[in-house]
């Protein structure tokens, strides 16, 4: 089986941390989104990822030749001159998605986080015998994302509304779809969106089918859902593989350390920490709902919550860092200083404390 990945697009709501890398390379529990997915998908025996990309497909190669080998999966680069939105690269794709052998392929969108259930996916799309299938989640506010309403017993879907005015319903579009070859039919080469061109065609002929997605589920394209879904994904390791989540004295809740990373006297980590390759957490630290990414350091007695600290910055002794502060690649914080949401470009060094949420450039 093959599968897409949608990786276009710049991740603005991701920055700082997408000004050094495309966002599905942003770390997220402890590793680059991206991989996650990818496998994922080796694991149901997916053998290529196509990924559909408008911008720095340098970037994404170099990166994933490695684990090409090292998961022994084909990933491929299926590059836009414009971006074709997120139905568009299907088209352009279609020589590789559509092989011959009549399988369905994956179509995922690349900022969705959840426990990937792709068996489960290609379990349902064979008992309904219809073209497509998209998973579905419950969400509060489903007026961010696409809409689906679908008869309960069957999951056939009656109506799609991306991004609804007025309110539809609350089960949502997860980002995460199985799709026959004969869905490339119904798709053109040009800029064109599944959500308000494809799905709701598919659905008005009886053929899109839908089902609710088990276990947790997050688009972690903004601050404040990545470090929510970091939550959902612990708890999800605390179900599956607790024995990947670090244990002892200095640890509150669920947290990840990175097996390269150290870990001073007189700490307390936790709840809902990840702690990255190569860190540095020196003694007397307090560190709770947040991302210390690969080779960071915070020094002594510094207290960092609710905040991500990019790769190989540091965070200074007896500092404040909290209230979704973002720092960017390489970022100081001098000692002593305070940080009350500040979202700080790669590359800085802050001498003065930051009072109220801004951004630091
Ligand atoms: N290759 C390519 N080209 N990819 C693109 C392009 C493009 O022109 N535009 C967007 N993408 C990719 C994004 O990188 C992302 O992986 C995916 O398509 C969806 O785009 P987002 O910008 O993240 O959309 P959204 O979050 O507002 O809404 C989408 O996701 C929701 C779930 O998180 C929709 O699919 C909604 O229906 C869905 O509920
Ligand atoms: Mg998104």
């Amino acid at each position: 089986m093959k599968a897409l990945i949608l990786v276009g697009g710049f991740g603005t709501r991701l920055r700082p941390l997408t000004l050094s890398v495309p966002k599905p390379l942003v770390d997220f529990g402890n590793k680059p989104m991206i991989l996650h997915q990818i496998e994922a998908l080796k694991e149901v025996g997916v053998t290529e990822v196509v990924l559909a990309i408008n911008y720095q497909p340098e970037v994404m190669l170099n990166f994933l030749k490695d684990f090409e080998s090292k998961l022994g999966i084909k990933i491929t680069c299926s590059q836009e001159t414009e971006p074709l939105g997120t139905a568009g690269p299907l088209a352009l794709a279609r020589d590789k998605l559509a092989d011959g052998s009549g399988d369905p392929f994956f179509v995922l969108n690349s900022d969705v986080i959840s426990e990937y259930p792709f068996a489960e996916l290609i379990e349902f799309h064979r008992a309904h015998g219809g073209e497509a299938t998209i998973m579905v989640t419950k969400v509060d506010e489903p007026s961010k994302y696409g809409v689906v309403v679908m008869e309960e017993g069957t999951g056939k879907v009656e109506r799609f509304v991306e991004k609804p005015k007025a309110f539809v319903g609350n089960k949502i579009n997860a980002g995460i779809y199985l799709l026959n070859p004969s869905v490339l039919g119904r798709i053109e080469l040009k800029p064109t969106s599944i959500e308000k061109e494809v799905f709701p065609r598919v659905a008005a002929d009886g053929a899109l089918f839908a089902m609710v997605l088990p276990g947790f589920w997050m688009d972690i394209g903004q601050p404040r859902d990545y470090i929510t879904g970091l939550r959902l994904y612990l708890d999800s390791l605390r179900k599956k593989a607790p024995a990947r989540l670090a244990s002892g004295a200095h640890v509150l809740g669920n947290v990840l350390v990175h097996e390269t990373a150290v870990i001073g006297d007189g700490c307390l980590i936790g709840p809902d920490v990840a702690v990255g390759p190569g860190c540095v957490v020196e003694a007397g630290v307090r560190l709770s709902r947040c991302t210390v990414m690969r080779a960071a350091r915070v020094k002594q007695h510094a207290c960092v919550s609710s905040s991500i600290i990019g790769w190989h910055s540091t965070v200074g002794k007896w500092a404040r860092v909290e209230n979704m502060t973002i720092l960017g690649e390489d970022v100081h914080v001098c000692d002593e200083i305070y940080s009350n949401g500040g979202v700080v470009l790669p590359h800085k060094e802050i001498k003065s404390s930051i009072l109220k949420p801004e951004i630091v450039m």
